[in-house]
């Protein structure tokens, strides 16, 4: 078993990595340990200290303000930032837990109605279970840790148990808390906008309290739930990298605290923002998962670690293990102005150019010709498809191509008939207007019959026309957040309670239909977590569809996600979000490096367009196994350079395909080149006609263009 407990140390470890608690003589959980494997035997017992701290139990080396902890809760007499806040009925918040019991058992738990990572069989990994209790008021923690057989991935709950006869509240309650001995890290994030997800930055850690956040009610636009600590020198091949990500789609928070005495404390979990849970007697509280990978071989370690553990198991269902159908999505060709004409004329491109799913986009839905219309019946619109969706998906599908749907199911218009019959749905304090966001309400996702009604017309849809693939969107966050269902009392629960409504939805939806294609979409990026992930095997990666702006973004997304979970589309220029013209070569090689489609009117291009869409379209039919299940190394990074690049690997090193994307000119630049990485240094390859020791390709690399013209691209094709 890589969990051992002895001489009151919990010791997890693989072949890879170590993670260490120490259990201390007053029954308190310390943090010992987390990084490279250490032996077994382990003899490094914390160090004790004083300060101007309160000591426990009379003994003054001894303060839970100055230690190392696992799960701190705050106002006994740790005053530094809590993993745990709970309100008891007189008002107080003193918390301390102890040491109750543990075991140790085979396999991975995933924390009730939330998503995480599983196994497939009991020996893939091993989880201890720590069982603490609050020797002030009654409450019991029960501290979950799972560590990987062959992964260097640690993951982390806890389940918070009300063992009083009253109901309490839960203020906070973080899915990790890590106290690191020193702070002299940087940390990275991916931060960005609408539109400008995923961008890198990387930070000081300063004294004081730093954290990343949102508090819109999904993951965001804004900050994606991840961080990674960089040691000292760390980069993209070197150094001891750290990440954390929360397997959680809504209002979350990450905090640092480099406290007075130059140590790091890091917290992860849901927002305590506006967060309230009332736990009843007997009840317990789950937290979502937080996925803790160490890597001593800098960020690209920590990334590798990250795709494979999301691709096989996080991500569920047929496609996880399918290379995906490349589409066409009618949204930037035609936005809301179609018919089934129209849209038969594009399928029927489509299919001579080799694509295999057609997506119709939004407005295909009654009284919506623009964002203003009619949201949330899901009726057809008989003036464009007078033979409804069976009319066109039959016609579609004789094309030979797969038909594919957009749904918004999480809001609803004031036009809409849901709304004159169900105003109390939504999100907003009855009796005033509230505010629209895309002219939209969201739906109050907490209550149980909007949650069935949404089970309920979807699954109507889905069962009666030959839908192989839902886009499932979301465009709007929260706003008015008040729910007529819910007490005063449990009014700060509705975020999460949102949450986990859409989970449900989701649950039963892909589990109903599991031949379906889902990809998920919020704005574009909104809500690329690895929640998410859990039900949809892919995301769109943003709105923006320009192939400069888009280096950018799937860059910063491959720090934590798989190419195989980035949706990534051609579309039309100029471009119609910064109105750059690019080659259809760079608008082609950037969308094959994910999830590969088309979305501009395809009937609209020129025969030598077409003829280059065709190629492409070969091209990835040959790389797509390569691009959906390979290693992806980044090369050159797009934040620090003029040009970016990554590369594929195939898992048995047999194949790989490499990228290359000048952004400007520079005139009379120095000659350059690229060098490749994972490849087998002994084997053959073949480039371009000739061939190459995979060593020369790593250490030589190959020559690149001289980057005298905007836009260039190279896409080699690396065989064995
Ligand atoms: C936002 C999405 O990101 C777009 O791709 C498109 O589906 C629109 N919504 C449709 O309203």
């Amino acid at each position: 078993m890589p969990i051992e407990f002895k001489n009151d140390i919990f010791h997890m470890y693989n072949d890879r990595i170590s993670y260490c608690i120490q259990l201390s003589e007053f029954g308190d959980l310390l943090h010992l340990y987390w990084g490279k494997r250490l032996e077994p035997e382990i003899d490094y017992p914390i160090r004790y200290r004083t300060g101007f701290s309160a000591p426990e139990n009379g003994n003054m080396n001894y303060s839970l303000d100055i230690l190392p902890q696992e799960y701190p809760s705050y106002a006994t007499s740790d005053l530094r930032s809590s993993a745990l806040e709970l309100e008891y009925p007189n008002g107080n918040i003193l918390t301390h837990l102890t040491y109750k019991s543990h075991s140790i058992q085979k396999g991975k738990p995933i924390p009730g109605g939330l998503p995480g990572t599983y196994t497939e069989n009991d020996d893939e990994a091993c989880t201890l279970y720590i069982v603490t209790e609050d020797t002030y008021n009654q409450s019991e923690v029960t501290l979950v840790y799972t560590i990987y057989e062959n992964r260097s991935v640690i993951c982390r709950h806890s389940h918070i148990k009300n063992t009083s006869a009253d109901s309490i509240f839960i203020n906070n309650a973080s899915s990790l808390s890590l106290d690191f001995h020193e702070s002299n890290y940087k940390y990275m994030h991916l931060c960005g906008s609408w539109s400008r997800e995923k961008h890198i930055e990387i930070c000081d850690i300063h004294s004081g309290i730093q954290a990343i956040d949102s508090k819109r009610g999904a993951s965001s636009h804004a900050e994606n739930p991840f961080i990674a600590l960089l040691s000292e020198n760390a980069c993209e091949d070197y150094g001891d990298v750290y990440g954390i990500s929360l397997v959680y789609s809504g209002n979350f928070r990450i905090s640092m605290e480099k406290e007075q005495y130059g140590t790091l404390r890091i917290q992860a979990g849901i927002n305590p923002y506006n967060f309230k849970w009332k736990l009843e007697s007997g009840d317990t509280f789950t937290t979502p998962e937080a996925v803790m990978i160490y890597s001593d071989s800098g960020l690209s370690g920590m990334s590798h670690t990250y795709h494979s553990l999301y691709r096989e198991r996080l991500c569920r269902g047929i496609y996880r293990d399918k290379v995906r159908p490349i589409l066409i999505n009618s949204w930037e060709g035609s936005y809301f102005d179609f018919n089934e004409n129209s849209l038969v004329s594009l399928a029927k491109k489509s299919s001579d150019l080799g694509i295999e799913l057609f997506v119709l986009d939004d407005g295909w839905f009654r009284n919506r010709n623009d964002e203003h219309g009619q949201i949330g019946d899901w009726i057809v619109d008989s003036n464009k498809l007078p033979n409804g969706l069976d009319g066109l998906i039959e016609k579609i599908n004789q094309l030979g191509l797969m038909f594919g749907l957009w749904f918004e199911p999480e809001v609803f218009s004031p036009k809409s008939e849901v709304f004159a019959k169900h105003p109390e749905w939504a999100i907003r304090l009855p009796e005033t207007e509230g505010h629209l966001g895309r002219w939209q309400y969201l739906l109050d996702l907490s209550r149980t019959d909007v949650q069935e009604h949404l089970i309920n017309t979807l699954s109507n849809i889905l069962s009666k026309h030959n839908i192989e693939y839902v886009k499932w969107d979301m465009n709007r966050n929260f706003s008015d957040i008040y729910s007529s269902a819910l007490p005063y009392d449990r009014q700060g629960e509705l975020s999460h309670r949102y949450i986990l409504g859409l989970y449900r939805i989701l649950d039963t939806l892909t589990s109903k239909f599991p031949n379906i294609l889902f990809e998920g979409c919020s704005g574009g990026g909104g809500r690329n977590d690895a929640g998410m992930l859990y039900y949809m095997p892919q995301n769109w990666a943003s709105d923006n569809t320009d192939a400069v702006e888009r280096l950018y973004i799937q860059y910063g997304a491959s720090i934590v996600y798989p190419a195989s979970t980035i949706g990534a589309h051609v579309s039309a220029v100029p471009n119609h979000q910064v109105g750059r013209v690019t080659p259809m070569k760079l608008r082609g090689s950037v969308a094959m490096s994910g999830m590969f489609g088309y979305e501009l009117d395809i009937t609209k291009l020129s025969d030598n367009e077409c003829a280059e869409i065709k190629e492409q379209i070969q091209t990835y039919k040959r790389i797509r196994e390569i691009i959906t299940f390979g290693t992806q190394y980044r090369l050159l990074n797009p934040f620090e350079n003029r040009s970016a690049g990554w590369m594929f690997v195939s898992k048995d090193k047999s194949k790989a395909v490499a990228f290359y994307f000048n952004k400007l000119a520079v005139p009379h630049s120095p000659y350059r080149r690229l060098k490749l990485k994972g490849l087998d240094e002994n084997r053959i390859y073949t480039v371009d006609g000739k061939q190459y020791n995979g060593s020369t390709l790593m250490n030589y690399g190959l020559w690149l263009p001289c980057d005298e013209r905007d836009f260039e691209s190279c896409l080699w094709e690396i065989n064995s």
